[in-house]
């Protein structure tokens, strides 16, 4: 197993790190690439050649590892992307088409797999924001995908979702700023100018309060008109609350729903919300993380 040398400042909690160290102890079973990664990967990082392009996922991995040991990286999934099996994503691909310059945020993006997704189902790099909050991350992307800022010209924000410096909520009817995403330096300066928003794996990080904190803060990015979407997935449950122990909680459909809607409607959405939810059961590395049981695949559309 490979020693995850992160120093100890770096954990929210102790609870985080024994969980984390003791799961990654049950849980290294080396990278197993399904056929469809492989052929991402091999788009991407340009490498044809099965033995050199696993070590190279390998290699870059091991170094992530020392930025944050999260279960994710740990398990290769910053490997693998999931965006284009998601309903908003069909939706986010045709709003590039009907809103002129439509703007996607991939929040959490780690290494930018679903980005690099994105860009060659058509998206506009130039018209995607990528965001985290381990900004090497994303430098170990260009790594992966063997791409650089100007092949990969998307717009990237460090930064902590939770800091009002960084993303604060506006008053709603608040109009949208017209600064270019060039000159951007926060996600508060999107306000009321996101077309569509991604979220993996990210909100189940995170206490039920804070999950609600963070629904309305990104609800308040969106371009308040039919057809703008949230969409995702995450480890979730049946019962809501599974991961309360661990300071997570995953939410069921229902919960999900009723978080949302409220979210919108705080940010001045006045229509109704369209919600596609579906729970799948977890795999035995999901269910032994603790904080759930099943994955939820989701679409949020304004309409
Ligand atoms: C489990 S990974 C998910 C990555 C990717 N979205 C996926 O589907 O594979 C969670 C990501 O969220 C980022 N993250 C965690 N807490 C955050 C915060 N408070 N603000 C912004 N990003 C955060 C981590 O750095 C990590 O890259």
């Amino acid at each position: 197993m490979t020693a995850p040398q992160t120093d100890e400042a770096k954990w929210e909690s102790k609870v985080d790190r024994e969980v984390v160290l003791k799961w990654q102890q049950d849980n290294d079973s080396g990278f197993n690439p399904s056929a469809d990664d492989l052929e991402f990967l091999r788009r991407t990082a340009g490498i044809q050649e099965e033995g050199e392009l696993r070590a190279h996922v390998v290699e870059v991995r091991n170094r992530a590892i020392k930025v944050f040991p999260y279960p994710c990286i740990f398990k290769y999934s910053f490997a693998s992307t999931r965006i284009t099996k998601i309903g908003g994503f069909k939706k986010t691909i045709q709003l590039a088409k009907e809103r002129e310059g439509a703007l996607l945020l991939d929040i959490g993006c780690c290494f930018g797999a679903d980005v690099r997704s994105a860009v060659l189902e058509g998206f506009p790099p130039k018209q995607i924001v990528a965001s985290d909050l381990h900004a090497e991350f994303w430098d170990l992307g260009h790594d992966l995908f063997r791409d650089t800022q100007e092949t990969m010209p998307v717009t990237f924000m460090a930064g902590d979702v939770f800091d009002p410096a960084f993303l604060s909520s506006s008053p709603a009817g608040t109009p949208a700023s017209d600064t270019p995403l060039s000159e951007v330096k926060s996600l508060s300066d999107l306000h009321g100018r996101l077309s569509s928003i991604h979220a993996s794996l990210f909100f189940h990080l995170f206490s039920r309060e804070q999950q609600t904190q963070l629904a309305g803060l990104l609800a308040s990015l969106l371009v308040l008109e039919k057809g703008s979407v949230v969409f995702g997935h995450q480890i979730a449950a049946e019962e809501e609350g599974v991961g309360q122990h661990v300071g997570k909680w995953a939410h069921n459909i229902a919960s999900w729903t009723a978080m949302w809607e409220e979210a919108l409607k705080g940010a001045g959405w006045t229509g109704s919300v369209g919600v596609d939810a579906k729970l799948v059961v977890g795999s035995e590395w999901v269910s032994k993380l603790g904080i759930g049981t099943h994955t939820m695949y989701w679409t949020i559309e304004l309409m």
